[in-house]
C-alpha cells in the first residue's frame, strides 16, 4: 500500500455499485449508497478533494425481465426508476457530484470506445458457446432469463450468479438444470457465437493489483482465490436485444457487466461539464494521478476486483485505489427479497417519520463495514436511544442550553488545553478512520467525543460553580461550546442533517458541509438561540409495533420456529463443565494452501501452544490476527483439515466467523466458566 495517505494533492472519486433501475430502494442498496457517501464526506471533511459519482444501471436482464413482467418496455421501465431514485436520494442526503445512468450517450459512447480499444488491443475473441434456450418459446435464456442449482456449490443459483450460496459468477451454460425462469419449461443448451474478453491474459496484472490495493479484506482475499483457481476467459455479449449493441453484430449486445461499471467514468465525465465556473479534468483521477474508491456489496467483488480492473487496464485507465466490500443486510438470519417483500423499503423507512440520519447511522456503524447486519427494529432503536439521544444529543443540547441561559452564546473566555487537545484528538481519529475506510469509526468519533463532554461536564459540575467560581463555569461551559462546534463537523459526514441544524444551532454561517477540521477549533458566534433537541427518543411501544408488523410481513414468527430457534433440550452443569474452553493468544496465522476459507493458526493457550484450522480467510487479515486474544475449546477431539491437523476450535459468531474475545485484557489459558 503504496499511495499517500488522504489527503493528498490529487482528486479522488468515490463511487456507489450502480442500483439497477428495476425496482424500489431498499435498506440492503442504502448500505452502499450511505457507506459512498459517508466516505467522500469524511474525505472532504479532512480536507481532500473528492466527488461523489454514480448513476443507475439501466441495461441487462434485471431490468429485462422485470419490465416485461410489468408489459413495459424496458427503456420506459428503467428511467421511471431512474426519475424515482432522483427523488428519493436528497431524502436520505446522498450528496452526488453526479448521478448519471447506463444508457445515456455518454455511457454508451464511452462504452463502445473501450470496447474497440479492447479489440484493437487483442483482447476480445470470438468463441461458441452453448447458451441456455427455451425450446417451446424458441428464445434465448440469458441470465436472470434461467435459473438452475450452481455448479460449484450445488445452491439455487440464476444463470449469471450464485446468489444464494457461494457468490460466484456464472458463465453461460454453467449453470446445472436450466429452467426458464418465465415460463418454467426445462431450458436446452444450442451453441451460439460469442465475444470473449481474455481476463486470463491479465494474471500478472491482477495480483500486482491485489497487492496495492486498499479498501476492506474481502475485497483483496476472494479474488486472490480466484486467480489461485485459474481465471475463466469472460463472455460479454448477450442474445438479448436490451443493452448497448456490440459494435458490428446485429443479434448481440453487451453483457451489462461490461457497461455498468464504465459508468462510473461516464459520470465524472459528466460531472466534468456541468461545472460552469470551474475547471474539472476528468482525465485527472482516471489516467492521472487522482484515485478511485469503490464501494460496493460483497456479491460484487468478483465484478470490480477481476473484470472491471482487467477492463481498465486493457484500455489504459487507472485501476482503483481502494475497493471497500460491505456486508450483507439480512433480516433474522433471512436475505432481502422483493419479490416476497422481505426488507425495509427506503421509502417506507421516510414514510415512518424517521429522520434520515438515524439510518445512515445505524447502517455504518453497526459492526465494521465487512460485517454483515441482521436488522431489527429492536436494535436500531437502541442505537439511536443510547447513542445518539442519550449521548450525542444529550450533551449537545445540555450544553447549549446552559451557555444560552447563562451567556447568551459562547463565554468569551479561551478552551482549555485539556479539551483542546481532546478536540484535536477526534480530529486524528476522524483522519485514521477514513483512512482505513474505517466507516464505523469515522461515525463513532463524534459520539465518543460526546462521551467524553458528558464525562467533563459531569466531573465539572458547572451547575455549581455558577455562584462559587464564575470564572471556572464560564471555562467550562466554553469548552463545551467548542465541543459542540466540533461535534458538527465530525458528524457531518455520516449525520449531515443532525450537523447541519446543529450548525445553525451555534448561529454559524453556511454549512458544516463546507467546514474542514482546523476550524473545529474556532470560536462560534459569542450570541446564539435556545437550542432544541437534536434527536428525538424512540419509545419502547412503537419499537415493539413496528417489530411485530415486520414479523407478520415476513411471516417471521413461522419461519423462526423452523429455522434458528434456541435449542430446547437443556444440559447440566456437569455436561457444560466437560467443555475445557479457554483464552488463548493467537501468535501465528499463515494461509492454507489451496483452502479458501482456512487459516493455520498456532494459538498459545497457556500451558501448551496450539495448532488449529480455522475458517476465517475471508473476513479476516493475516496480519491482523496475530496478537488477538480468542476463545478456544481445547477438548474437541483433533481432526485433519485440508491436510492440516487442527487441535481444538477458536469460536467465532455467525455466518461471518466474527472471531469472540473477552471485554477486559486475559492472559492466555484462563478459564470460560
Ligand atoms: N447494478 C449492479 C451493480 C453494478 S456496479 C457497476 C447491482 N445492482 S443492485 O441493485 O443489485 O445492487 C446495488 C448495490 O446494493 C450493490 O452494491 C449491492 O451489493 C448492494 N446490495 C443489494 N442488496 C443488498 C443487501 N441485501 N445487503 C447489502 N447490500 C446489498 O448489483
Ligand atoms: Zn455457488
Amino acid at each position: 500500500m503504496s499511495a499517500d495517505r488522504y489527503p493528498t494533492e490529487q482528486p479522488t472519486i468515490v463511487t456507489c455499485g450502480l442500483p439497477y433501475a428495476n425496482g424500489d430502494l431498499h435498506i440492503g442498496h442504502l448500505r452502499s449508497l450511505v457507506s459512498a457517501d459517508v466516505v467522500n464526506r469524511a474525505l472532504n471533511r479532512i480536507g481532500q478533494d473528492s466527488i461523489y459519482v454514480c448513476g443507475s444501471d439501466m441495461h441487462g436482464t434485471p431490468v429485462a425481465v422485470n419490465a416485461a413482467q410489468e408489459g413495459k418496455q424496458p427503456d420506459e421501465f428503467a428511467l421511471e426508476w431512474h426519475e424515482r431514485f432522483l427523488e428519493l436520494f436528497p431524502q436520505f442526503n446522498l450528496s452526488f457530484d453526479n448521478y448519471g445512468h447506463t444508457h445515456d450517450e455518454t455511457n454508451t459512447e464511452l462504452t463502445l470506445d473501450i470496447v474497440e480499444t479492447l479489440e484493437e488491443g487483442g483482447h476480445i475473441y470470438d468463441r461458441e458457446i452453448e447458451v441456455a434456450f427455451d425450446p417451446v418459446e424458441e428464445q434465448p435464456l440469458p441470465d436472470r432469463y434461467v435459473e438452475g442449482r450452481c455448479p460449484y456449490c450445488g445452491e439455487p443459483a440464476r444463470g449469471d450468479e450464485c446468489d444464494e450460496g457461494c457468490g460466484r459468477h456464472l458463465e453461460p451454460g454453467e449453470i446445472e438444470d436450466p429452467v426458464s425462469s418465465i415460463t418454467g419449461n426445462p431450458a436446452e443448451y444450442r451453441t451460439r457465437p460469442h465475444k470473449f474478453f481474455r481476463v486470463s491474459a491479465f494474471e500478472d496484472v491482477l495480483e500486482e493489483f491485489l497487492d496495492g490495493l486498499e479498501g476492506t479484506a474481502n475485497a483483496r482475499n476472494q479474488p486472490r482465490q480466484w486467480i489461485e483457481e485459474g481465471l475463466q476467459d469472460w463472455c460479454i455479449t448477450r442474445d438479448i436485444d436490451w443493452g448497448i449493441p456490440y459494435p458490428g453484430e446485429d443479434d448481440l449486445v453487451l453483457y451489462v457487466w461490461v457497461d455498468a461499471p464504465i459508468e462510473y467514468i461516464a459520470s465524472t465525465i459528466q460531472y466534468a461539464e456541468s461545472l460552469v465556473d470551474e475547471d474539472y479534468d476528468w482525465r485527472e483521477p482516471w489516467r492521472g494521478d487522482g484515485h478511485i474508491v469503490h464501494v460496493i456489496g460483497r456479491d460484487i467483488i468478483q465484478h470490480h476486483t477481476v473484470f472491471w480492473p482487467a477492463m481498465l487496464a486493457g484500455s489504459d485507465y487507472n485501476l482503483p485505489r481502494a475497493v471497500c466490500a460491505h456486508g450483507f443486510i439480512t433480516i433474522a438470519g433471512k436475505g432481502l427479497s422483493t419479490s416476497r417483500n422481505r426488507a425495509i423499503w427506503a421509502q417506507d423507512y421516510l414514510d415512518e417519520g424517521f429522520a434520515p440520519d438515524l439510518l445512515r447511522y445505524y447502517l455504518t456503524t453497526t459492526g465494521g463495514l465487512q460485517q454483515d447486519i441482521d436488522f431489527s427494529w429492536r436494535k436500531f432503536g437502541d442505537r439511536v436511544n443510547g447513542e445518539l439521544v442519550g449521548t450525542l444529543g444529550n450533551f449537545v443540547y445540555r450544553s447549549l442550553l446552559f451557555a444560552h441561559r447563562n451567556y447568551g452564546g459562547t463565554p468569551d473566555v479561551g478552551v482549555s488545553p485539556e479539551v483542546e487537545r481532546e478536540i484535536q484528538a477526534a480530529c486524528d481519529d476522524l483522519r485514521e478512520a477514513i483512512n482505513e475506510y474505517n466507516v464505523r469509526n469515522v461515525g463513532l468519533v463524534p459520539v465518543e467525543l460526546a462521551r467524553f463532554g458528558n464525562e467533563y461536564i459531569q466531573r465539572n459540575e458547572p451547575w455549581h460553580l455558577l455562584e462559587e467560581d464564575p470564572d471556572a463555569a464560564a471555562q467550562v461551559i466554553r469548552d463545551c461550546v467548542q465541543l459542540a462546534k466540533a461535534m458538527a463537523i465530525l458528524a457531518e459526514p455520516t449525520l449531515p442533517e443532525t450537523a447541519a441544524t446543529l450548525w445553525a444551532q451555534l448561529a454559524e454561517d453556511g454549512s458544516p458541509g463546507d467546514a474542514t477540521l482546523a476550524e473545529s477549533l474556532v470560536a462560534p458566534p459569542s450570541t446564539f438561540e435556545a437550542p432544541s433537541e437534536l434527536f428525538e427518543q424512540i419509545e419502547e411501544e412503537r419499537l415493539d409495533e413496528l417489530s411485530a408488523d415486520l414479523a407478520d410481513r415476513m411471516d417471521l414468527r413461522e419461519e423462526e420456529s423452523e429455522e434458528d430457534t434456541i435449542e430446547p433440550a437443556r444440559i447440566d452443569f456437569e455436561t457444560f463443565q466437560s467443555l475445557d474452553i479457554r483464552t488463548g493468544e493467537i501468535l501465528v496465522a499463515e494461509a492454507i494452501e489451496g483452502a479458501d476459507e482456512l487459516v493455520r493458526l498456532e494459538v498459545d493457550i497457556g500451558s501448551e501452544v496450539r495448532q488449529v484450522v480455522a475458517g476465517l480467510k475471508p473476513y479476516y487479515e493475516l496480519d491482523e490476527l496475530s496478537g488477538q486474544t480468542v476463545v478456544v475449546l481445547t477438548n474437541l477431539e483433533a481432526a485433519e483439515i485440508f491436510g492440516v491437523e487442527s487441535d481444538g476450535m477458536v469460536l467465532a459468531a455467525g455466518t461471518d466467523a466474527k472471531l469472540l474475545t473477552t471485554v477486559e485484557p486475559a492472559d492466555p489459558g484462563e478459564r470460560i466458566r
